[in-house]
């Protein structure tokens, strides 16, 4: 049997970080607000000019560092986002140009915040095919680009960043199950308004922007990824004794922490980041693995739960050994 194995991972996060206390200064809101309610500290923001495809490529490019993977060699690529940099061509052919790794297959999958886990399932199928050897795996955005910064009930949450990782077949396990789901029932309580087809409006930002039924989103996404733990753990014949470290979608503490009771999980057992770079939408869950294998937390051999929910509805699961 052919696997899908994690052989490297990288991320980018612009400069610039921006506190709770910054936030202060520009709406009515508060650091003690802002924590309770959400964990979060601080979000890093991309620069004027700075895009999803400029992070995607830092990102990218570490990851095929840490696997010893020439940019030549990749077969795929597959890049999760809903900020891309253009309209076309995708993220991920501007990306494998510079790269350099032209010629082979490049396209972009938009699942709102759990774009990186369904890129992630994509891929694993292209592999365990026998289509794809070397496979190129980026959630990126600059969700921030969506932001009214006079809303403070969406302007707190949200920041840009990316992860990546490579994906090599391999005989010995990898990712042993992904769950991808979606249900469009539910647009009406995450949705941007505007878009090409639906054309634009005459409105600050053409009328891009985050439209959220926060409280309602917030209930959904715990009773949803309950279900989605364990309908992965069933997929992948485990139980959850047998998870090393979950590795969530970094949207909301109290999200985080709900989903790790489900599992019987202290959350010691939890890659926590949303502290500092707030909800990263398909950035969040590559960036928090890669932060959990370079600060030597997650190690060779370790079983890890990966999981996102987003707008759509979408909800995507990864169980795999590191
Ligand atoms: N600062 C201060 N007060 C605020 C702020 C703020 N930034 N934002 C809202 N408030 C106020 C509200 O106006 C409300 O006031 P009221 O009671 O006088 O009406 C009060 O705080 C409570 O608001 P709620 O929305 O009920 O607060 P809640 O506890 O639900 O927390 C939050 C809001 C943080 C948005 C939470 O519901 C949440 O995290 N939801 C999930 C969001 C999410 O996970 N999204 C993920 C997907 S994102 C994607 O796919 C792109």
């Amino acid at each position: 049997q052919i696997y899908a194995r994690i052989t490297g991972t990288g991320s980018a996060l612009p400069e610039r970080v921006v506190t709770n206390a910054d936030l202060e200064k520009i709406v009515e809101t508060s650091d003690e607000w802002i924590v309770s309610r959400t964990g979060i500290q601080r979000r890093h923001i991309a620069a004027e000019g700075q895009t999803t495809g400029d992070l995607a490529t830092e990102a990218a490019e570490r990851a095929l560092e840490a696997a010893g993977v020439k940019a030549s060699e990749l077969d795929l690529i597959v890049l999760g986002t809903t900020t891309p940099d253009i309209i076309f061509p995708s993220t991920a052919c501007l990306v494998q140009h510079r790269l350099g790794a032209n010629g082979c297959a490049a396209f972009d999958v938009n699942a709102a915040c759990s774009g990186f886990v369904y890129a992630l399932g994509i891929a694993d199928k292209f592999i365990r095919s026998g289509q794809s050897k070397k496979v190129l795996v980026i959630g990126a955005e600059t969700l921030t680009r969506m932001i009214d910064w006079n809303e403070r009930e969406t302007c707190v949450l949200f920041g840009d960043g990316a992860g990546a990782v490579v994906l090599e077949a391999s005989e010995e396990p990898g990712i042993y199950a992904t769950l991808l789901h979606a249900d469009g029932g539910f647009k009406h309580l995450l949705y941007n308004p505007v878009g090409v087809s639906a054309g634009f409006k005459d409105e600050p930002n053409h009328g891009v922007r985050i439209n959220m039924a926060g409280r309602e989103v917030f209930k959904v996404a715990v009773k949803t990824l309950d279900s989605l733990v364990d309908e992965t753990l069933q997929a992948a014949g485990m139980d959850e004794s047998q998870i090393d470290w979950l590795i969530p979608h970094q949207a909301n503490l109290r999200i985080i922490e709900a989903t790790a009771k489900r599992l019987k999980m202290p959350m010691e057992q939890v890659i926590v980041t949303v502290q500092e770079h707030a909800n990263t939408s398909s950035g969040s869950v590559p960036l928090a693995l890669d932060y959990a294998v370079r600060s030597g937390k997650v190690k060779r051999g370790q079983n890890l739960l990966l999981e996102a929910f987003g707008g759509g509805f979408t909800w995507a699961s990864a169980l795999l050994r590191y």
